[in-house]
């Protein structure tokens, strides 16, 4: 599993962003669509990557996965109303067997699909039925160039195999489109990953700094990178995709927390993406969990279009009538909408709050705290908690070890 910002997105995001209609709307009305659609399949997965953006209370959403038909009838109803992208997702996609009856269902609809895997799962036979089924696109999430780190950030020993699976991916003739999350173990090797991906035959590169959401949040100190590692980051891959003959497109997913204004995430709430979970909660955002007072929609109960037109859930941050100051006087406001609402929960508690990472925040402190504390040796060198089951039940079961210092559950 990869972070928010995963390859696809920005993708999609350059794609549609004349398309989407944006923002400025009036609470409690869209004339907007869901022109994305991600299918999150299981929340079930072979590694335990200590980034993962998953929640992590994840262990409370696996027990009742929506079935093959749910999800046939879910991607017609978004079809009907506008999607064309279509990402298959997890936790790991591969977990299940059903994937290739939903991606012969993905074809015949029209969707633009792509499937984003670890690998883990990946045989001949699969991909050949992905091929046959018209599948898209593989995006598989690399972890770096070296066994050692890519087994300890993944708790795994998924090394070899995630370079065997590049080389299938390849060979069935898919664009080789490689999702790699940038943190304090890897971001050293950035030159090294690039000329791997290069060498490993790389049409679209990802490099996508980890964001702070559900594991990443939980393990923040011991994954944040210095400053002046993500600058130097930023400068190799400059050079690197300046280079006459590198014909790999680099996307660079800027970290949040050391910008000084924050992203317009997810393009707006309920403007664009529609995420429709492992046991079909429907929501705008992969982390809308774990903010207060909020009932989410479930295919079960609600057909699509309520979610998305009607429901409190979907409206609720929608368009800016909801913003409070500094947001609502900021004539950058139409840019970013406040940034992410979920981040704001995260660090601050108050989900209608600017986020954080806005420097005219007034809680921009716990940026500048959280920064800090990351390169306190004695918060960063705890050890750090991987995606278990086991640990997902423990969060379930409110268990605030380490994450007492924010205000909410992630
Ligand atoms: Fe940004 Fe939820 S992750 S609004």
């Amino acid at each position: 599993m990869s972070t928010p910002t995963s390859l696809g997105q920005s993708v999609v995001q350059k794609e549609l962003s004349g398309q989407a209609k944006n923002n400025g709307v009036a609470a409690n009305t869209t004339q907007t669509q869901p022109l994305w659609l991600l299918a999150e399949v299981t929340y079930r997965c072979p590694l335990q990557c200590a980034f993962c953006y998953n929640p992590a209370d994840f262990d409370k959403h696996t027990q009742n996965e929506l079935s093959t038909e749910q999800w046939i009838q879910t991607l017609r109803d978004a079809r009907k109303m506008g999607a064309i992208q279509l990402g298959i997702s997890g936790g790991e996609p591969l977990l299940r067997d059903d994937i290739e009856e939903i991606v012969i269902e993905a074809k015949k609809l029209g969707y633009y699909s792509n499937l984003i895997t670890s690998g883990v799962g990946l045989t001949e036979k699969r991909i050949q039925a992905f091929k046959d089924g018209g599948l898209d696109h593989i995006q598989l999430s690399m972890h770096d160039i070296t066994e050692e780190i890519n087994n300890f950030i993944t708790n795994t020993k998924t090394f070899k195999l995630k370079q065997k699976v590049a080389a299938m991916i390849k060979g069935h003739g898919y664009p080789m489109v490689l999702n790699v999350v940038l943190h304090r173990y890897n971001i050293g090797h950035l030159k090294e990953i690039m000329e791997m991906a290069e060498a490993l035959g790389a049409d679209y590169l990802e490099l996508a700094n980890t964001q702070y959401y559900g594991w990443s949040l939980v393990n923040r100190d011991q994954l944040m990178p210095l400053k002046e590692q993500v600058d130097e980051a930023e400068r190799i891959t400059k050079e690197f995709r300046e280079k006459a003959n590198s014909k790999m497109k680099i996307f660079f997913v800027v970290p949040d927390y050391f910008g000084d204004r924050p992203k317009k995430c997810m393009n707006g709430w309920g403007e664009v993406f529609m995420i429709v979970a492992a046991n079909g909660d429907v929501l705008p955002c992969h982390s809308a969990r774990v903010l207060p007072n909020i009932e989410f929609p479930n295919v079960r109960e609600h057909g699509l279009e309520y979610a998305w037109k009607e429901s409190p859930a979907f409206n609720r941050y929608r368009g800016d009538d909801w913003m409070k100051e500094p947001c609502r006087s900021c004539s950058e406001k139409e840019n970013d909408l406040g940034g992410c609402r979920c981040q704001a929960f995260l660090l601050s508690g108050d989900a209608e709050s600017a986020d954080p990472v806005c420097s005219l925040s007034p809680n921009h402190h716990l940026i500048e705290q959280a920064i800090e504390d990351s390169q306190n040796p004695i918060l960063s060198e705890k050890p750090i908690i991987f995606r278990t089951n086991e640990k997902s039940k423990e969060y379930g079961e409110g268990n605030k070890e380490r994450i007492e210092g924010f205000h909410a559950v992630p």
